[in-house]
């Protein structure tokens, strides 16, 4: 099973995709995370991606397509994987098309969670993450059990650098122009599948369940 996840930023990609990952157990691959990853360890590409990312640019496509080229190679890949936040231009879709078509294989399902622009602004300024292990929460919507810690780990949670309001209009503009057109591109390969992103939380989950065919 190889989904993708498509939506703009704040949609619940990676709400959903903890949970789906779990639910069919597949990796969750996160562009965003793996660059995060890289930014908190200091290595040669955390420090190229972030130039990019505090600005809320895309960070190139050959350095993010090498990447997941890479991750995709990993043994824990081989039965499938969900893609969050990758593919994110038409170029990157036509690559991760290509490389998978070599080895006879392609794309599933490409899963569009729906959320007009009014409810982003309010989902990114409230959201906080785990620094640790990456667990997402909202202040109102899914705040952590005990105040400021991760579920999770126990970790002390944080914003987001490039969740301030002035990168996240930046970062919806990129999406309009760069990302936007894959929901097109998807549709002619007659993959796409959309889901109502502003329901609660588990109501988009069950509804993701349903149209991927429930697993226990
Ligand atoms: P990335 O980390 O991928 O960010 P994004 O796509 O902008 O998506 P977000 O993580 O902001 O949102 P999400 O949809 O996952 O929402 P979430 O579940 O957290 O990318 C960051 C940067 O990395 C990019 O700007 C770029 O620079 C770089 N990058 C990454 N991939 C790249 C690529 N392929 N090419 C080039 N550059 C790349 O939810 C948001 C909030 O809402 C949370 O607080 C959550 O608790 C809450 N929430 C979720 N669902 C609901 C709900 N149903 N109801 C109420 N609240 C909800
Ligand atoms: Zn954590």
């Amino acid at each position: 099973m190889k989904i993708i996840l498509l939506g703009p930023p704040g949609a619940g990609k990676g709400t959903q995709a903890q949970s789906i990952s779990k639910r069919f157990q597949i990796p969750h691959i996160s562009t965003g995370d793996i660059f995060r990853k890289n930014i908190a360890d200091g290595t040669e590409l955390g420090t190229l991606a972030k130039g990019y990312m505090d600005k809320g640019l895309l960070v190139p496509d050959e350095v993010t397509i090498r990447m997941v080229k890479g991750r995709l190679s990993e043994p824990d890949c081989e039965t499938g994987y969900l893609l969050d936040g990758f593919p994110r231009t038409v170029f990157q879709a036509d690559e991760l098309g290509k490389m998978l078509a070599a080895d006879g294989e392609a794309v599933d399902t490409a899963l569009l969670i729906q959320v007009p622009r009014d409810f982003i602004i309010d989902r990114m300024t409230g959201r906080r993450v785990c620094p640790s292990c990456g667990a997402t929460y909202h202040l109102v919507y899914n705040p952590p059990m005990a105040k400021g810690v991760c579920d999770v780990c126990g970790t002390k949670v944080i914003q987001r650098k490039d969740d301030s309001i002035d990168t996240v209009v930046d970062r919806l503009d990129i999406y309009d122009r760069q990302t936007e057109p894959l929901i097109e591109y998807y549709l002619a390969k007659g993959i796409l599948r959309v889901v109502d992103g502003t329901q609660a939380i588990p109501v988009v989950f069950e509804s993701i369940v349903k149209l991927l065919g429930s697993k226990e």
